[in-house]
């Protein structure tokens, strides 16, 4: 098959590209979804017209029996629907759930294109200050209390509990369970984006926060776009029966016949023929290999007094320069190098606290690449 052939979005003939945390091209299962295309088209129809507003009744009775193979908890038809990918899902949210104007808070740093859909949707956003546990609790309740006082109530809470982007940190079940209860008391929806939940490196992360609350007062999203495939555009919903109900009655649910019929079709198909565990195995296996090589290379190449987070999953390292440098300095050194990073302070709320920080995404450049460009970023740094 062709996988080679094609640059992915936002990369450059040439180029060394930590920047965008897209799957490893070897991680595609070409073979079988081309098999599960074919498949798909047998019933021609199903994945060709307009479908239920939910989406394809296959798949989702597949992730029903995903979520309690893997994760003991039953999900009822009404509690789950598919949805254009989980970057989707943070916009429907926005939109239908919040009113411009009420804040949001969230971690920092945290994946930088759900903010910009809170600030499309004209959301305040309060960060709260990332750890290698994830945020504190009497951080989280401090922010609350104070926002309060302010007449700034917060509405919802966004967080990426397992091998966060861009830190790589996960948030430990003792503090999943004391936020959840925080958030409760103050009335706060959280919205767990839980996209890399499948790429353990180690153990298998803790409860979610939509299992450990029954399913109340938190709406949980999933995705295909880092097992699969991303070009399916194509990920679910998990959430009380009521936020489900109000999502697929908003007019675009109303009139586009549930998430990409025609990906859920061959997805669906993939699901009936495909051994996901072994391709769940696979993938995290290519992964641990490429952040461990990631690791070795900055532990060789790094100069004194840069840090670095160690993910026990997921597709990314958080780097931390020292006081007396700043990202936006060095990106013209890297350049010219030929190897390009994602600046720290579009991550973070408020943006200067990330300006000694870049993300390095571990999942997409080869081996060689990685200790090549982690090579000539310590040159660079060692430029003083
Ligand atoms: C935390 C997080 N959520 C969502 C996405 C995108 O997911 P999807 O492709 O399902 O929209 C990403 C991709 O980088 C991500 O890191």
């Amino acid at each position: 098959m062709h996988a080679n052939q094609t640059l992915p979005q936002g990369v450059q003939p040439g180029e060394i590209s930590f920047v965008l945390g897209h799957p490893d091209r070897q991680a595609l299962p070409i073979e079988a979804l081309h098999e599960a295309a074919m498949l798909a088209l047998e019933e021609p129809l199903r994945p060709l017209e307009y479908g239920p507003e939910g989406g394809d009744p296959e798949l989702l009775a597949f992730l029903r029996l995903w979520h309690r193979q893997r994760e003991g908890l039953d999900l009822a038809r009404n509690q789950a629907m598919l949805i254009a990918g989980a970057t989707q899902g943070v916009d429907l949210v926005a939109r239908l759930l919040l009113a411009p104007g009420e804040t949001v808070l969230v971690e920092s740093p945290t994946y930088k294109d759900s903010l910009l859909i809170f600030r499309d949707q004209h959301c305040k956003l309060h960060g709260v200050k990332m750890t290698p546990e994830g945020i504190r609790p009497s951080d989280f309740e401090t922010a609350i209390q104070d926002l309060t006082a302010q007449g700034e109530r917060p509405r919802l809470f966004y967080t990426i509990p397992n091998f966060q982007n861009p830190t790589g940190w996960s948030t430990s079940l003792a503090r999943r369970k004391t936020i959840l209860k925080i958030a409760r008391r103050h009335g706060i929806l959280i919205l767990e984006d839980d996209v890399y939940r499948e790429i353990a490196f180690g153990a298998e992360p803790p409860a979610s926060y939509f299992a450990l609350a029954g399913g109340e007062g938190v709406i949980r999203l999933g995705s295909f776009s880092k097992t699969l495939a991303p070009g399916f555009r194509l990920g679910w919903l998990l959430a009380a029966p009521a936020i489900i109900e109000r999502i697929q009655a908003c007019g675009t649910a109303q009139m586009g016949g549930g998430a990409n019929p025609f990906s859920a079709a061959v997805v669906a198909a993939y699901c009936r023929t495909a051994h996901w565990e072994d391709h769940i195995q696979r993938l995290r296996s290519i992964y641990r290999t490429r952040c461990e090589t990631a690791l070795a290379a900055l532990a060789r190449h790094m100069p004194a007094g840069v840090e670095w987070t160690r993910p026990q999953g997921g597709f990314f390292l958080w780097i931390t320069l020292p006081e007396s440098m700043e990202t936006a300095n060095l990106q013209d050194r890297f350049a010219v190098r030929g190897v390009r990073v994602a600046p720290g302070a579009q991550f973070c709320t408020p943006p200067e606290a990330g300006v000694r920080c870049f993300r390095l995404a571990f999942s997409f450049a080869s081996l060689d690449q990685l200790k090549e460009g982690i090579r000539l970023i310590g040159e660079a740094l060692a430029e003083g």
